[in-house]
């Protein structure tokens, strides 16, 4: 088992975790599908906290995605509630750990309630500086590429940039995740292999990291092992091993 202390350094600036398998978890027990995601939550705030003790300055979580507005009526009502609920509960301690509350995803689809308590919380720890962590919600990358090019469109129409000036500054400055870094570190839960709509464009030269464990299962040793693997990688960008050292 990987320990804290054996992780620091090379620690990743940003993490992003595709948080999958609540449903299975629930199968798995002879238990609804809203117990998986009320487990579930339990995984994130073990994620946090173990992000934030060793040093991880963005974390952002995938918690809900454009596709998943296609799930029953009843699980959608689920998910928003949990919401709601968590953000309540979590609102001091996030603020006590000087942790920065975020959201990217068209949040304008989110029910009313989910999305007051969601922007009191992200207005309650703007100013905190130790970690920022992203709630993607109601997110999908397309529709956020989709925003960023009709924004952009409607800059060369109106003559505010040329479109021989459109680079990759440009459109990061469109993107939901425009205060944000690339992504280092992407992790998925529960065995799928696949992006799923997430972060298309910042995950360009992320490093993946797949596990087999169902996101409530998902605690902190299994964090610290994704985190080890990271380290154990050699990122190229494209030059030689020979080249970085
Ligand atoms: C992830 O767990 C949570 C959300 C997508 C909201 P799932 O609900 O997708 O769980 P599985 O994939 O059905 O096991
Ligand atoms: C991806 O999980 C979205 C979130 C984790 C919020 P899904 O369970 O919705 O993904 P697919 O549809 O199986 O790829
Ligand atoms: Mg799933």
């Amino acid at each position: 088992m990987i320990s804290k202390e054996q992780l620091t350094n090379n620690i990743p600036q940003h993490v992003a975790i595709i948080m999958d398998g609540n449903g299975r978890w629930a199968k798995q027990k002879g238990l609804f599908r809203a117990a998986g995601h009320e487990n579930g939550t339990k995984a994130v705030r073990e994620a946090v906290e173990g992000c934030a003790e060793l040093g991880v300055k963005y974390l952002t979580l995938y918690a809900f995605s454009t596709e998943n507005w296609n799930r029953p009526k009843l699980e959608v009502e689920t998910l928003m509630k949990l919401l709601v609920k968590s953000l309540k509960k979590e609102i001091d301690t996030l603020h006590k750990n000087n942790i920065k509350l975020n959201a990217i995803g068209n949040l304008d689809l989110l029910p009313a309630k989910a999305k007051k308590e969601l922007l009191e919380v992200i207005e309650k720890t703007q100013g905190n500086s130790h970690m920022t962590l992203t709630l993607a919600l109601s997110y999908g990358s397309r529709e956020e590429l989709i925003k960023t090019i009709q924004e952009i469109s409607i800059k060369v129409k109106n003559s505010v940039i040329s479109p021989h000036s459109i680079n990759e500054a440009v459109i990061n400055e469109h993107l939901y995740t425009k205060t944000l870094p690339d992504v280092d570190l992407l992790i998925r839960t529960s065995g799928e292999q696949r992006i799923s709509n997430f972060l298309l464009w910042q995950i360009a030269y992320a490093e993946l990291y797949f596990t087999e464990i169902l996101w409530p299962d998902f605690k902190q040793p299994d964090l610290f092992e994704a985190i080890y693997n990271y380290q154990q990688r050699e990122r190229r960008f494209g030059k030689t091993s020979e080249q970085l050292s």
